[in-house]
C-alpha cells in the first residue's frame, strides 16, 4: 500500500491507471476510520475487483465545518488509519494537507466553489450553513485528482449522498456512485467517528436516534392513514427529549430521492434526524 500526500502526484498516478484501463474506486473519508468505513472499502473492492485499484482519501476538510464546529478537535490518527487500510487491502491512501487541497497560489486565495442549490437547503444545509458547499467542492476536487470510476459513500449521511449524486449528474462526472449500508454497533448505534465524544451515559442516551427511527417505522406501518408529519415529529421529539442530555436539532420526513418534505408520512417515506447528545451532534436516518 502506498500513501500519497501531494495532489499532483495523486493525479499523475490516476492518469497512469486510466492510460492502462485500470478501474479505480474511491472511498472518501475524513479519517478516524471505523468498521463502517471498512465496509465501504470492501464494497469498493467488489466494484472494481483486481487488478482494479481502491483509493481511500483521508482528509478533514476544513471548508465543510462551521466556525463553531469541531474541525480543530476532529480526531486524526494517520498511522492507525494507514494500518487499517493496509489490512483491508487498500492500494493507495490519499492524505493531502490543506496546502495541497486549498492552495493559495502566488498570494491568490482559493476562490472556486461547487454549490448544489436545491437538495442542500434543508436539514444539514439549514443547520450547518456552508457545510454542503464544502462537501461538494472537496468531493469534486477528489474526483478530479483520483479520477475514480466508482465512488462509495455511506448511507448514514443520506442527504450528502443525494447531493453528491445530483452533482455527479449535473456536472457530468463520469463516476458511478454506490451507497454503502450504515454499519451499527450491536445495540443499534450508527458507527460514526464522533461516537468517541460520547462518554459516560451519553453513549446510552445516543441510542435514542435509532429508537426514534424504529418508533416512526412502527407508527407509520401500523397506521390506517398516513399520519401528519407534524404529529409524528412531536411524538418523536417528546420521546427523544425524555433523555436528559438529548436535544432535537431537526426531524424531517421526505421523499427518498427528491428530498421533498412530506406533510403526510406513508410507508416508503424517508426520515432523517439530527440530535445533540450532550455537545455531540449525531445524525441517523431510515426508510419508513
Ligand atoms: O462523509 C465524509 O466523511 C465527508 O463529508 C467527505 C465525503 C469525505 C467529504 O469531506
Amino acid at each position: 500500500m502506498r500513501t500519497v500526500t501531494s495532489a499532483a502526484a495523486m493525479q499523475r498516478l490516476a492518469r497512469r491507471w486510466r492510460a492502462q484501463a485500470t478501474r479505480v474506486a474511491l472511498v472518501p473519508t475524513m479519517g478516524c476510520l471505523h468498521a463502517g468505513h471498512l465496509s465501504l472499502v470492501r464494497r469498493a473492492r467488489r466494484a472494481v475487483g483486481r487488478p482494479g485499484r481502491v483509493v481511500v482519501s483521508l482528509y478533514v476538510n476544513p471548508t465543510q465545518f462551521g466556525p463553531r464546529e469541531d474541525w480543530k478537535k476532529y480526531p486524526r490518527d494517520l498511522v492507525r488509519d494507514q494500518r487499517l487500510c493496509r489490512t483491508a487491502g487498500v492500494d493507495v491512501v490519499f492524505a493531502p494537507g490543506d496546502a495541497q487541497m486549498y492552495p493559495s497560489v502566488e498570494g491568490e486565495a482559493f476562490s472556486t466553489w461547487v454549490i448544489e442549490e436545491e437538495l442542500s437547503k434543508e436539514m444539514e444545509g439549514r443547520s450547518r450553513p456552508g457545510h454542503f458547499r464544502g462537501v461538494t467542492t472537496v468531493v469534486a476536487k477528489l474526483f478530479n485528482l483520483v479520477l475514480p470510476d466508482v465512488a462509495v459513500f455511506g448511507a448514514k449521511d443520506y442527504q450528502q449522498a443525494a447531493i453528491v449524486r445530483r452533482m455527479v449528474r449535473d456536472l457530468n462526472f463520469p463516476v458511478r456512485l454506490i451507497l454503502g449500508a450504515t454499519q451499527r454497533d450491536a445495540d443499534g448505534l450508527a458507527l460514526s467517528s464522533r461516537n468517541r465524544y460520547l462518554v459516560g451515559n451519553l453513549r446510552r442516551q445516543a441510542l435514542v436516534l435509532r429508537q426514534a427511527v424504529q418508533q416512526a417505522q412502527a407508527l407509520v406501518r401500523g397506521a390506517r392513514f398516513p399520519p401528519a408529519a407534524a404529529w409524528l415529529r412531536s411524538a418523536l421529539k417528546r420521546r427523544i427529549e425524555q433523555h436528559r442530555d438529548a436535544r432535537v436539532d431537526y426531524i424531517e420526513f421526505f421523499h427518498p430521492e427528491t428530498l421533498q418534505a412530506m406533510r403526510q408520512v406513508g410507508p416508503g417515506a424517508h426520515l432523517a434526524l439530527a440530535v445533540f447528545v450532550g455537545k455531540t451532534r449525531l445524525i441517523d436516518n431510515g426508510r419508513l
